[in-house]
C-alpha cells in the first residue's frame, strides 16, 4: 500500500515538475514545487543562515560604524557600499582587512573571518545582539598580545578553516580541499540529505527506485544524535576532549547522552522530537510538555514495561525547571542544559 503511494506521489509529482520547469539549485529554491513545507521554512531557520557573505550581512549592513577598545588595542568595523573594512589599531601601527564572512546569525554572537595571504583569520572581536555591538570573540581573552596581527584575530590552519565552513555551510570542500567559491553559504537541504540531483530527475522520469533518498527519518535515536553531532558535536567528541564544565552545555547530544531519559532505541527522545530541523526553535516551555508526557505521563511505560516516574511538583512547563539555562562566560547567550535532571537550588553544574 505504501510502496503504491508512493508510485503514484511520484507520477503525480513528475507531471507536476515537468509543468513548471523545476531547476535544481543548492538551496531550497529546487524543492519547493515538491516539498513546500520544508522548503518554504527552512530557509528562515539560523541554520541555514548560519554563514552570510559580507555583501549579504545583515548585521554589518544595520551597523555601519561598530567600535571597541580592549587595553591599548582600538577595533573597528566600518561599512563602504558591499564591503565592510575592520581595522585594528595601537596607535602607532594599523591593520585594515576587508571581512570575508560573517559567521553565525548573532542569536549568541556573529564571528567574521578574514583571509591574508592566503590564509584564514578569526576576528578577535565578535558582534553580540544582546550587547548590539562587539565584545572580545568568546576563548579570545588572551592578554600576551605582540602586535596588532596577534591583535586582529587568530590563524586558522588550513584543516580548522576548512571545518569551520563545513559546519556553517553547503559544499564547501571537494576532493578534501576546501573551495569557498563553490559553496552555499548556511546549512542547506543537501548538507543533511545529501545530493538531490539524481533524485530530482528520477522524480521526473517516474523512476520510483532512482528517486530514493538517505532515509534520514530512519536513524535510530543514538544514529540522529550522531548525525547532528558532527555539527552539534557528538558525545565520544565530547567525553574524549572535553570540556568537562558549563563551557560544554551548547553540546546537546553529549548532554543529552548523559541524562537518565536517554535511550539509544527510544524514538520518544531523539533530536527530532522535540526539534523540526526545517523550522526555528520553539521558544515556548509549554509547547515541550507533550514531549516529556509522552513517557512521564500516566500509564506511559519503557520498552521494557518499567514505567516512568510522574513529576511531585509540576504539571506544566516541565523545561523551565528541568532543562535550566546556563550563560557561557563571555558569550552574552543563555544556552539550554539538554541534562534533563532535577536541577536543585545551588547545586554545581554537572560537567
Ligand atoms: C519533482 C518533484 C520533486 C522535487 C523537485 C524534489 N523532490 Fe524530494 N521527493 C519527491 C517525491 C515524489 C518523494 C517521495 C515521497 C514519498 O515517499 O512519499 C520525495 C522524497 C524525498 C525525501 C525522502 C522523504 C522520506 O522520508 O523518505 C527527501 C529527503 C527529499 N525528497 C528531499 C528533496 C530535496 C532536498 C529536494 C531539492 C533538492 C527535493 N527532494 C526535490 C519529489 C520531489
Ligand atoms: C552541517 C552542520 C549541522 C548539522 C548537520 C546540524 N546542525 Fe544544527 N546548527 C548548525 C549551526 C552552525 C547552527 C548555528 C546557527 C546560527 O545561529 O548561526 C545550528 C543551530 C541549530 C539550532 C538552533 C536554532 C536557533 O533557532 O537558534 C537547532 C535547534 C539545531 N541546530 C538543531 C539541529 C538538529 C536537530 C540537527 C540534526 C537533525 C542539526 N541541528 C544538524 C549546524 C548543524
Ligand atoms: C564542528 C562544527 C563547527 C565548527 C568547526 C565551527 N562551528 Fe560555529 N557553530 C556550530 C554549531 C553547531 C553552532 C550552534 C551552537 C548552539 O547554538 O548550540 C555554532 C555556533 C557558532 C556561532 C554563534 C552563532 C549564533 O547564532 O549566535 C558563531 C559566531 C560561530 N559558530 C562561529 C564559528 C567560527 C568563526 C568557526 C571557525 C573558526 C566555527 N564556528 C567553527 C558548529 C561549528
Ligand atoms: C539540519 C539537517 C536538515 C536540513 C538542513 C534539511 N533537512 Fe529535511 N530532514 C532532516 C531530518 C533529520 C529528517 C527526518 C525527520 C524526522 O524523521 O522527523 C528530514 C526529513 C525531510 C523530509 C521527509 C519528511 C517526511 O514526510 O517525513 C523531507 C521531504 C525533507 N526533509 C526535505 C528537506 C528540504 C526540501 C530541505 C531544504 C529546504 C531540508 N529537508 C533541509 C534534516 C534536514
Ligand atoms: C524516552 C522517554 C523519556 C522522555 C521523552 C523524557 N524522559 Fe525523563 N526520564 C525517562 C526515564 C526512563 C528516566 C529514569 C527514571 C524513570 O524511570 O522515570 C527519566 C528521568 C527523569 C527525571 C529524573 C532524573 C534524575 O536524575 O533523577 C526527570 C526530572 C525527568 N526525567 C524529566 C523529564 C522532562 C522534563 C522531560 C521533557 C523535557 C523528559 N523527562 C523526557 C524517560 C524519558
Ligand atoms: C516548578 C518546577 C517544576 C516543574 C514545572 C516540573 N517539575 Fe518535575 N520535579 C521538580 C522537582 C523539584 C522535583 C524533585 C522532587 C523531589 O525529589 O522531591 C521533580 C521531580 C521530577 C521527576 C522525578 C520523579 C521521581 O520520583 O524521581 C520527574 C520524572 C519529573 N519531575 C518530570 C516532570 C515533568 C514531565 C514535568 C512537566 C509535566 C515537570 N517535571 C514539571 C520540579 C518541577
Ligand atoms: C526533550 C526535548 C528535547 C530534545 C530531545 C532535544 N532538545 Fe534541543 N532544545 C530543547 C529545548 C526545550 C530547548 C530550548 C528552547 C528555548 O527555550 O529556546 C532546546 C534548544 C536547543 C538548541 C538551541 C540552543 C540552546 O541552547 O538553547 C539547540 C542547538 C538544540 N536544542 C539542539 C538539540 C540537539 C542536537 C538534540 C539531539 C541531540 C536536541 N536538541 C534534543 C528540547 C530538546
Amino acid at each position: 500500500m505504501r510502496s503504491l503511494l508512493k508510485v503514484l506521489s511520484i507520477v503525480f509529482y513528475a507531471w507536476m515538475a515537468v509543468a513548471q520547469q523545476t531547476r535544481l539549485s543548492n538551496d531550497g529554491a529546487s524543492c519547493v514545487a515538491c516539498h513546500p513545507a520544508e522548503a518554504r521554512s527552512q530557509p528562515h531557520t539560523a541554520m541555514a543562515q548560519a554563514l552570510e557573505s559580507t555583501a549579504d550581512c545583515e548585521i554589518l549592513r544595520a551597523n555601519p560604524q561598530l567600535t571597541f577598545r580592549d587595553g591599548v588595542y582600538t577595533f573597528r568595523i566600518v561599512r563602504e557600499g558591499d564591503r565592510s573594512l575592520y581595522t585594528v589599531t595601537d596607535g602607532k601601527e594599523t591593520l585594515t582587512v576587508p571581512i570575508a564572512w560573517a559567521f553565525g546569525l548573532g542569536s549568541a554572537g556573529q564571528t567574521y573571518v578574514y583571509e591574508r595571504n592566503g590564509t584564514w583569520y578569526e576576528s578577535r572581536v565578535s558582534f553580540y545582539k544582546q550587547l548590539r555591538g562587539l565584545d572580545l570573540t568568546m576563548g579570545a581573552q588572551d592578554s600576551t598580545l605582540k602586535s596588532v596581527e596577534e591583535a586582529a584575530g587568530r590563524l586558522t590552519s588550513p584543516r580548522g578553516a576548512q571545518e569551520c565552513f563545513a559546519c556553517h555551510s553547503t559544499n564547501a570542500t571537494h576532493e578534501g580541499r576546501l573551495e569557498v567559491n563553490r559553496l552555499t553559504p548556511g546549512v542547506q537541504c543537501e548538507r543533511c540529505h545529501g545530493p538531490a540531483g539524481q533524485h530530482v530527475r528520477a522524480v521526473k522520469t517516474g523512476d520510483v527506485k532512482g528517486a530514493a533518498m538517505q532515509p534520514l527519518g530512519k536513524m535510530t535515536t543514538e544514529e540522529l544524535s550522531d548525525f547532528c553531532g558532527q555539527c552539534h558535536r557528538t558525545w565520544s567528541h565530547v567525553a574524549a576532549n572535553g570540556p568537562h564544565n558549563v563551557n560544554n552545555v551548547r553540546f546537546q547530544p553529549y548532554r543529552l547522552t548523559n541524562s537518565r531519559c536517554y535511550d539509544a532505541l527510544d524514538p520518544r527522545i531523539r533530536c527530532v522530537a522535540c526539534h523540526d530541523p526545517h523550522r526555528d526553535v520553539e521558544r515556548r516551555a509549554a509547547s515541550y510538555d507533550a514531549k516529556c508526557l509522552a513517557c512521564h505521563g500516566a500509564a506511559k511505560a519503557l520498552a521494557g514495561g518499567r514505567p516512568t516516574k510522574i513529576c511531585p511538583t509540576g504539571t506544566a512547563d516541565c523545561v523551565h525547571c528541568h532543562m535550566p539555562k546556563y550563560e557561557i562566560p563571555g558569550s552574552h547567550n543563555l544556552f539550554t542544559d539538554h541534562q534533563i535532571r532535577v536541577a536543585r537550588p545551588g547545586e554545581p553544574y554537572p560537567g
